[in-house]
């Protein structure tokens, strides 16, 4: 059974859809841990009553980045993970931590990446008038939010809509694709190679996966 680590700051609803897959079995994994930065997550509430060991680490309590990462390094490592996922985590990753987790650290942000990375995605799709929004799963590099995606999901965007409609639209589609991206993952489908997102041995387009039939 592969081990998948997930990390978040805040709500959890996308480590829940992972926690709730990984129960019906739609994930073949376990989920030895997860970690926030945040004291006040809800989601470490999520995870306990899951059964999951949840561990906060404060950036205060270290002097550097760097130092706040070695030291999650070394307690994600002490589950053996075969998978990080970043599920809502709102903190930069210092190079080595991507570096020691490079091809098996995946994120979901909401967008259509490369369109909006960074923060206040959906105020800016707002803002700007766009018609169609989403949200993108993919490996995680140095470049911020600039990793190969896997697979995205898009909405309509409507007259009327406001950042809560909006948001709950996008999160909707996360949490159905969060989990089944994991799941390729764990069945060994997904690879991370030059950097490019790899499928059943195909090389993924820049935009994901697109079903063709
Ligand atoms: C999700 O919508 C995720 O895409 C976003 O944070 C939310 C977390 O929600 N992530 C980012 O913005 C990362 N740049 P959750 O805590 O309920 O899963």
């Amino acid at each position: 059974m592969k081990r998948i680590v997930v990390l978040i700051s805040g709500n959890g609803s996308n480590l829940q859809a992972v926690i709730d897959a990984c129960q019906q079995k739609k994930i073949n994994g376990t989920l030895c841990a997860v970690f926030s930065n945040k004291a006040d997550a809800f989601g470490l509430e999520r995870a306990r009553e899951a059964g999951i060991r949840a561990h906060v680490l404060l950036p205060a309590d270290y002097a550097s980045r760097e130092a706040f990462d070695r030291q999650l390094i070394a307690e994600i490592d002490a589950c053996a993970p075969d998978l990080v996922v970043l599920a809502g985590y709102m903190r930069i990753l210092s190079p080595a931590f991507v570096a020691h987790y490079a091809g098996r650290l995946l994120n979901i942000h909401p967008s259509l990446l490369p369109k909006y990375p960074g923060l206040y995605t959906h105020r800016q799709v707002l803002e700007n008038g766009d018609e169609e929004h989403g949200t993108s799963v993919h490996f995680v590099t140095d470049e911020l939010d600039g990793g190969p995606v896997i697979l995205q999901a898009k909405v309509p965007v409507f007259d009327g809509d406001d950042e809560t409609l909006i948001t709950a639209r996008v999160q909707h589609q996360e949490h159905a694709i969060y989990p089944l991206v994991i799941s390729w993952f764990v069945d060994g489908r997904l690879a991370m190679r030059d950097n490019a997102a790899w499928l059943d041995g195909a090389r993924l387009p820049p935009e994901g996966y697109a079903a063709e039939d």
